[in-house]
């Protein structure tokens, strides 16, 4: 097999940033792409199969930009894995601004990535999309971040259904809590935290199997997804009473 094409959004930071490291380590030519530009450079300095390509991924023209700039094409695999994460503390004062920024970067972006990028991938390549374990139920604080969870899952699993004849594979990734600047930022307890190359390993190894829906850790999978399964008023009890844990 020849040399293996990868691009990643949100590669200058957290998972993306160890995913890219771990893909050029196992001789991956990897497309690192952010809008810090100093982060994806320093990426390039310890690989050189690390080309940084800087848009955001808020303007389909830049994205469109960039990938011309690069005439990247025949991609064996695009994890749109860039986003934010931004809660609310005010319901009663509901953050409408707040709302459409979580919105805008982590659902309608996805749409301008899958727009430019699905057709730089090759015909047997794979697409996945960053998720979150924040969309298996509803969580106190997340009007905004788990909603977008929730329809980027949705997103990626009609996406499969449809591009399938393409021959194109689509995963989704559900990760629990990982340790990066984004739950770094969290003043809440993050039970089972895992580390970025614990989050890479298990991603490339889903991703290598093929696999649909990428869940992890495990256990705290297995206990959300059970706790979907609880009658809502219940759940809704149980949130409100702060037996909920937290959001990732
Ligand atoms: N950490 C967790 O516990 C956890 C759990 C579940 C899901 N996730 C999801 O995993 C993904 C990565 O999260 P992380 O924890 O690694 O966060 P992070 O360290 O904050 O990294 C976020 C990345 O997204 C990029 N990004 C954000 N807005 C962008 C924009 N407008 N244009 C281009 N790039 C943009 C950032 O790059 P620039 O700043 O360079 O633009 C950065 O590289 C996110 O989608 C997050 O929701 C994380």
């Amino acid at each position: 097999m020849g040399e293996q094409r990868v691009l990643i959004t949100g590669a200058s930071s957290g998972i993306g940033e160890q995913l890219a490291l771990d893909y050029a380590a196992n001789g991956w030519q990897v497309i690192a792409c952010g809008r810090n530009l100093e982060a994806l450079g320093a990426l390039h300095q310890q690989h050189d199969n690390i080309k940084p390509l800087s848009f955001d991924i808020n303007s389909l023209g830049s994205i469109k930009q960039a990938l011309a700039d690069v005439a990247a094409k025949d991609l064996d695999l695009v994890i749109l894995n860039a986003g934010v994460c931004e809660y609310i503390d005010t319901p009663m004062q509901f953050d409408s601004a707040l709302f459409e920024r979580v919105i805008q970067t982590n659902v309608i972006a996805v749409g301008y990535c899958l727009e430019a990028m699905l057709p730089c991938i090759r015909t047997g390549g794979r697409i996945a999309l960053m998720s979150s374990s924040a969309s298996f139920l509803s969580l106190p604080r997340a009007e905004a971040y788990g909603a977008s969870k929730a329809a980027v899952s949705y997103l990626a699993h009609t996406l499969a259904i449809d591009i399938a004849p393409k021959q194109l594979g689509v995963s989704v990734i559900h990760p629990g809590f990982v340790k990066t600047p984004l739950t770094d930022k969290n003043d809440f307890p993050m039970p089972m935290r895992i580390s970025v190359e614990q989050a890479s390993a298990a991603i490339r190894t889903d991703l290598a199997k093929g696999k649909t829906e990428i869940n992890f850790p495990g256990r705290f999978t297995w206990i959300l997804k059970t706790m979907a399964l609880l009658p809502t008023s219940l759940w809704r009890w149980m949130a409100r009473k702060g037996l909920a844990g937290s959001n990732q």
